[in-house]
């Protein structure tokens, strides 16, 4: 079953289904010298309990700062949040610091972009994952380093009881990833919330780190949300796919209806830009041409309508006027102007033959 929301959903009551996370409506303004900028909008999705979501999307979309928004991290003094977060029913938009904090670490963690900058040089790999610990279960020092070796032999360190008292510097790149999963894991939350864990990670330790997320998850029934830029990682471990472009969502639906039958232009363009299947990883990909708008004036109309090259196919100015709306075509929900007819024969016709050659 798919844990996505219909749109016709959108406006109901958050939360009154049986959705462990419940996004609605979700909106995120920064304000800046520049002007404000529009990072999220009227954005849904629901998580269901022990599932993994993925989101994709290209840099500068507003994957990080929706999360940021779960996690409930945004610097109050420069953000506007709106909308609905709830989690097990309980709303998280509006919640004091103090709240916030006590379920951050403990029901809910994240997995940051930047192990090195996330995690302090001047403290022990042990003490920093014992700290959540123990600030959360009044656990002593000696049972947080426990726990802190414990959690390092669960995410595949060798020598735990050794390498807990290291600091990040003298681990590796793939080290201090897993050990941001044990630090983020240690009090056994419900949502972990991974931000591109292995963008920076060469293709075998990416692997291993998915598969380790994947175990973990079984063993501890945790739900997952997995930020990526890459439709492969996506492939590997999500549920359901959120595809995100400036700051909106354009398509959602199941990983395999996402990755067999993609009904967006971008979403086109983002399967054209993953390495085929039994391809070698060296294969040049293909990139969309452009650059995503800039979130401070987005282009009016469809915020995909100067990249896209289908945008004649549409009748009228529609895709440089009107918003699409998310909405049903051929099984999942996207948000294009093209009808689902014109979908289906472009993808069959144009798209998928141009990955088979
Ligand atoms: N604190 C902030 N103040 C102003 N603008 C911000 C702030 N944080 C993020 N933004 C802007 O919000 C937009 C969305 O950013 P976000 O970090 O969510 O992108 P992303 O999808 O996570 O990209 P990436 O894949 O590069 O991590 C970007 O245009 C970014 O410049
Ligand atoms: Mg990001």
């Amino acid at each position: 079953m798919s844990t996505l929301t219909k749109p016709e959903a959108a406006g109901t009551p958050a939360g009154a289904g049986d959705a462990f996370l419940s996004v609605r409506d979700l909106r995120v303004r920064f304000r800046t010298e520049d002007g404000i900028v529009k990072a999220v909008n009227e954005l849904n999705f629901d998580l269901e309990a022990g599932k993994t979501l993925g989101i994709v999307g290209e840099s500068g979309s507003g994957k990080s700062v929706s999360n940021l928004a779960v996690m409930g991290l945004h610097n109050p003094r420069n953000t506007t949040i709106e909308g609905s977060i709830k989690l097990e029913g309980q709303e998280l938009i509006g919640l004091p610091q103090r709240d916030l904090e006590k379920l951050r670490g403990n029901k809910m963690a994240m997995i940051f972009q930047d192990s090195l900058a996330a995690l302090s040089p001047y403290y022990t790999i042990g003490r920093q994952i014992a700290e959540p610990f123990m600030k959360h279960t009044g656990a002593n020092k000696k049972e947080g380093r426990e726990r802190a070796i414990e959690m390092l032999a669960k995410v595949g360190i060798p020598q735990p009881d050794k390498r807990v008292d290291s600091y990040p510097h003298e681990f590796s790149g793939g080290m201090r990833q897993r050990a941001m999963i044990a630090m983020s894991l240690v009090c056994n939350p419900k949502l972990l919330i991974a931000d591109e864990p292995t963008t920076a990670l060469d293709v075998t330790v990416q692997a291993q780190i998915v598969d380790l997320l994947k175990d973990l998850q079984q063993e501890f029934g945790t739900s997952i949300i997995f930020i990526t830029h890459d439709l492969g990682v996506i492939r590997e471990i999500a549920d359901d796919v959120l595809v995100m472009y400036a700051g909106r969502a354009v398509e959602r639906g199941t990983m395999r209806e996402i990755l067999k039958t993609p009904q967006h232009p971008y979403g086109w363009g983002l399967l054209s830009s993953i390495p085929r299947i039994n391809a070698s990883v060296d294969i040049p990909l293909r990139p969309i041409p452009g650059s995503p708008p800039s979130l401070l004036n987005p282009p009016s109309g469809c915020a995909f309508n100067p990249r896209c090259e289908f945008r004649e196919q549409v009748t009228g100015d529609k895709c440089r006027t009107e918003r699409p709306a998310l909405e049903e075509a051929n099984g999942h929900l996207s948000a294009c102007h093209l009808t689902p007819a014109q979908k289906q024969s472009i993808l069959t016709e144009q798209i998928l033959p141009r990955l088979s050659s």
